[in-house]
């Protein structure tokens, strides 16, 4: 997958995984990271899907409407890559936090739903369920935060309420941050996400 990734300064920190959202790119949330930990390893990736030249990171049938069988496939396509950027830059797999937005968002979700300790904790901003009816795994002990907006209308609150559940009840410490806002990103939840991080990813 095309892709950046930046060595830290901090051996001991998480290596921090950037989902961009509909549209953008590897280096999109690299201001983003920068704010949350500005001294871990970056690994930006970029979707492989284009919508009309728009890269995602799995296709959708309508707005809203995922094409699940594809969603799964290349959800497992971003799991193998993960490891194979694991081995050739050499950071550690197990020592992971992904940050992802809208589309990004829902591919870290969908990480999280399909394989266990794949991430190590997750920022979702504004994220969406990404498939029902699913077994989730064990996700004792992982942290997640989720940013959201009362007026998003992609990522509605109450998906984001469901999601915040269904992943509570696999076991994730779920903090849920409400903006009164829409789908954009705000710098007041990149820094409810910093402090976030900052007390609860070691
Ligand atoms: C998706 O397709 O993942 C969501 O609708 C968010 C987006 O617009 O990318």
């Amino acid at each position: 997958m095309k892709h950046i990734f930046h060595n830290g300064t901090d051996e001991s920190k998480p290596t921090l995984l950037l989902l961009h959202g509909t549209g953008g790119t590897e280096t999109d949330l690299l201001p983003v990271a920068g704010m949350i930990d500005e001294s871990a390893d970056i690994l930006g990736v970029r979707g492989n899907i284009s919508e009309n030249g728009m890269p995602r990171f799995f296709k959708r049938l309508a707005e809203g409407v995922f094409d699940e069988e594809d969603l799964i496939t290349q959800t497992k396509n971003l799991e193998e890559f993960l490891e194979t950027a694991a081995n050739d830059y050499g950071f550690d797999r197990s020592n992971m936090v992904a940050i992802g937005y809208s589309n990004g968002a829902n591919i870290a979700g969908s990480l999280l739903f399909h394989f266990a300790n794949t991430l190590k904790g997750a920022v979702l901003l504004h994220p969406m369920v990404p498939r029902r009816g699913i077994e989730l795994p064990d996700l004792s002990g992982i942290p997640v935060f989720i940013g959201a907006g009362t007026n998003d209308p992609i990522c509605k609150p109450e998906e984001t309420t469901e999601l915040a559940e269904m992943l509570q009840n696999a076991g994730a410490s779920v903090e849920l941050h409400w903006e009164n806002n829409g789908h954009q990103l705000t710098r007041n939840e990149i820094e409810k996400a910093a402090q976030w991080y900052a007390h609860t990813v070691k």
